[in-house]
Parts: structure tokens; sequence; C-alpha cells
């Protein structure tokens, strides 16, 4: 099959066009940095440069695609985030419509059911009701939970403060996956023909797991047995996002999806199960963040 695939220099798409590429398919990768792409063109993906907002560079790169792996980047530093999301959103519903791909995998995130109040995820329930408007199209909206590699982004405050910091309830014990369980989920739905019309798939990871739990296993792994997790303050989360330079409007719709789930807002629909539950554990990933802590630079 010929398959196109967003965000392939990104956590999820890199691993995609990787696996579909070796299960002999061919693949258009799609991305801003022909530097980054090289290894994936090395491998024998096509490049298709250009911006995610630019819907005639989209529709030139899903023409003749068979399927489309599509998503929505998080751009931490947009002035304004969810119109930048919207803006993007509008020009890949419009590409896919000019080019008549037929199977389309998004990647959403558990509790895209929710119109609002739920911070960054209601752009992508925005995005996922944009999809289905598209006319006779197969449409696989899967809704991954926080992904592991999110703890990439604690480890410069961990070498400095010694703390991991968020603004989640401490002992909430939450669904958390790995990016390679999501990438495999969506390799295997755009290569499948065994799926039609639009299906909703939320990918829970192998455990519900709290960041008290997490900062502690992080933490043996690190060289920091006592590693602690604290809660902070929503404003006061959205204060240290702003000083570490993100947007405001990021930090803000950060913070109301974490309360989202400190509430019990944001839920698997139907539980775990067999099917929603995916095998990398945070034990199995953990080694990658230790590797990463040891590569920072001595002060952080
Ligand atoms: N983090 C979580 O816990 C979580 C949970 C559920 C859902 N999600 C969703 O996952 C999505 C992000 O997926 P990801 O983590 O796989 O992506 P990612 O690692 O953030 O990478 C983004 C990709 O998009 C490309 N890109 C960024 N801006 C672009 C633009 N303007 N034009 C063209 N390409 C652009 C980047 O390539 P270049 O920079 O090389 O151009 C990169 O390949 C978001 O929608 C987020 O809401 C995240």
């Amino acid at each position: 099959m010929d398959i196109a695939v967003m965000g392939a220099t990104g956590h999820t798409g890199a691993k995609i066009a990787a696996a579909l590429l070796a299960a002999g398919h061919r693949v258009r990768a799609l991305a801003r940095s022909a530097g980054k792409l090289a290894a994936l063109e090395r491998a024998g993906a096509q490049p298709f440069i250009g911006d995610i907002a630019d819907a005639d560079f989209l529709a030139q790169a899903f023409r003749g695609a068979d399927a489309a792996y599509t998503l929505l980047p998080t751009d931490r530093r947009a002035i304004d985030y969810a119109a930048q999301q919207t803006r993007e959103g509008e020009a890949i519903v419009q590409a896919l419509g000019r080019s008549g791909v037929r199977r389309v995998v998004f990647l959403s995130c558990l509790g895209a059911e929710r119109e609002e109040g739920t911070g960054l995820i209601a752009g992508l329930h925005a995005q996922e009701e944009r999809l289905k408007q598209l006319a006779g199209i197969d449409l696989m909206l899967l809704r991954p939970v926080s992904f592991f590699e999110n703890f990439h982004d604690a480890l410069p405050v961990i070498r400095e403060l010694g703390v991991h910091a968020d603004a989640v309830a401490a002992q909430l014990a939450v669904p958390m996956i790995a990016t390679r369980d999501i990438a495999d989920a969506a390799s295997r739905a755009l290569a499948s023909q065994d799926w039609h019309g639009v299906q909703v798939r939320e990918l829970l990871g192998p455990r519900d797991l709290s960041h008290d739990e997490a900062a502690r296993i992080l933490g043996r792994h690190i060289g920091l047995p006592q590693l602690a997790y604290v809660q902070l303050p929503g404003a006061e989360m959205a204060r240290a996002l702003v000083q570490g330079g993100l947007s405001e409007s990021f930090a803000l719709l950060y913070v109301e999806m974490v309360q989202a789930f400190n509430d019990g807002r944001v839920q698997p629909r139907e539980g775990r199960h067999a099917d929603n539950t995916t095998p990398t554990r945070f034990e199995d990933f953990v080694g990658e963040l230790a590797a990463a802590y040891r590569d920072l630079p001595a002060n952080g």
C-alpha cells in the first residue's frame, strides 16, 4: 500500500513510517525539515516537506495515497494555540477532501468525546468532528492517553530542583502509554482492510499509574531513590510553563486539561479491557528516560 504519514519526524509518526517501510509499504513522510527526514528517506520513504497549514501542500502529499496518518502538532509556543489548531485542522480536512484518500487514521486523545472543558483535548474533539464530515472515508479515531515520553520534559527540572512537579493530583492513577504502542496500533489500522466507517479506539497503556509512583520508579533509575512528586496548584503550574517559554494560551489549556483529569471528567468510555490495554510498561520505558537524564548538561 501507499501510505502518507504526517508528523513523520515526531514521536508517533517516525515509528509508524519506519514500521510501514519495514512491512514493505510505500511511505510518504511529511514534515518541515529535509534534514530530519533524511534517515527515513534513506530507508525508502518519499519525503514531502512543507507546512501543515498549507492545504495545497497537503493535498499534493495525499493525492493517490491509499491511507493517511494525520495529527495536529503540539506547538507549545503558539500565541493562540486553539486558533492555530483550527487553521491546521481545516487545512488537513480540506486537503483530504481534495485528494480522495479513503482511509484516514487521526491521532486524538482520551476524552475527545467532550466538546469543552478539557483544555488541549477540546481541539482534538473539534478535529474529530471536522473529519467526520468527510464523505465516504473510513476514519479511525485513536484516543491514547498521556505519553510516557512527556516525562522527558520533566528531566531538566528534576536535575535542577530534585523534584518532579506538575498539576496532576499526586495519587490519581491515570492511564499512560508508550508512543511505540500507539504507533503499532496506527500502523496496523493504516495497512489493514478489516475495518470500515468511523471507528473510535482508546489506547490505555498497560495499567493506570500515579505521578507519585512514576516518580518513585524514575527516581530509582536515575540515582535519586527519594525523588518526590509535588503537585502544583493550576495557576502556579501555568506560571511555571510561561516562565519556561511556553505561550500563555498553551499553558492555560494544559492546566484546564489536567483539571479535567483530576476531576474525573476524562475517563475511558468502556473501562479497561484486553483490546485497549497495550504492552509496554513504564518500567520497560524508564531506561530511555535514564539515558536522557545522564545526557543532560551538568548544570541542567
Ligand atoms: N503528549 C501526550 O501525552 C499526548 C496524548 C494524547 C494525544 N496527544 C496528541 O499527539 C499529537 C502529537 O503527536 P506526536 O507526539 O507524535 O508529535 P510530535 O512528536 O509532537 O511531533 C510533531 C510532528 O509534526 C511535525 N510538525 C510540527 N509542526 C508542523 C508544521 N507546522 N508543518 C508540518 N509539520 C509539522 C514535526 O516535524 P518537524 O518539526 O520535523 O517539522 C513532527 O514530525 C498532538 O495532537 C497531541 O495533542 C499527545
